[in-house]
């Protein structure tokens, strides 16, 4: 129950902030959908606020667990939305050649398990684009923020500020890394900074 109360809230407060962080996320939003092509599987799509950005694909598939959330996307015949959680996703062992996340990490209950998840239906030439957020390390805002956890995380979707998301991408065995960093100042008011990249299973 207090679940469902807190994914309707966030289905409304999330597209408003979406809208207000527009053109800053543009660039990342084309980083990490220009490369993705074939079988593309999105996780934590959301409303679809990548959804325009791919260009090339023969199925595109998008994920989320917000049903109020996924109700807002607008989307045409090629594409499919699946109401899922991350941590046990309904498809068959390598069907996909790109698999994205945006923004999804930080709210999911178990990133380890979502990460094999996404190893496990991404196929062996398969690529993984993300673009996440990760703490800054400052133990003073680390501790502040750990006091304002709950009511952050009850307004946003159960997204977690002071999630080490560096750490779980470097913990990934089954692919090539690339990575970049990206700081806003809006993220960075909240001690935290963008990472964003690819892992690349081919040949690896
Ligand atoms: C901050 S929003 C990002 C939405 C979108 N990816 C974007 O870039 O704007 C996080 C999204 O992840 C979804 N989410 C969180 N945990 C999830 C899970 N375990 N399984 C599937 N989706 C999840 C939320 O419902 C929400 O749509």
């Amino acid at each position: 129950m207090i679940l469902k109360i807190k994914q309707k809230i966030f289905s409304i407060i999330y597209p408003i902030i979406d809208k207000f962080s527009f053109k800053e996320n543009n660039s990342l939003r084309s980083f990490i959908t220009y490369q993705t092509n074939g079988n593309i599987l999105e996780i934590g799509a959301g409303a679809g606020a990548n959804y325009n950005y791919y260009k090339n694909y023969n199925n595109l598939i998008l994920v989320d667990n917000n049903i109020d959330l996924l109700k807002q996307n607008k989307i045409d015949k090629q594409c499919l939305l699946i109401l899922a959680n991350s941590e046990y996703l309904p498809f068959k062992k390598s069907e996909f050649d790109s698999i994205v996340t945006s923004l999804v990490l930080c709210s999911v209950n178990d990133v380890k398990k979502t990460l094999s998840e996404i190893d496990r239906v991404l196929k062996p030439t398969g690529i993984y684009f993300f673009w996440e957020h990760t703490v800054i390390k400052n133990n003073f805002i680390y501790v502040i923020k750990k006091l304002f956890i709950f009511i952050w995380k009850f307004f946003t979707g159960n997204c977690n500020y002071n999630i080490d998301n560096l750490y779980h991408i470097h913990k990934i065995k089954w692919g090539k890394l690339e990575i970049h960093n990206k700081h806003s100042k809006f993220v960075k008011f909240f001690g935290m900074y963008y990472i964003y990249g690819k892992i690349n299973k081919n040949n690896y």
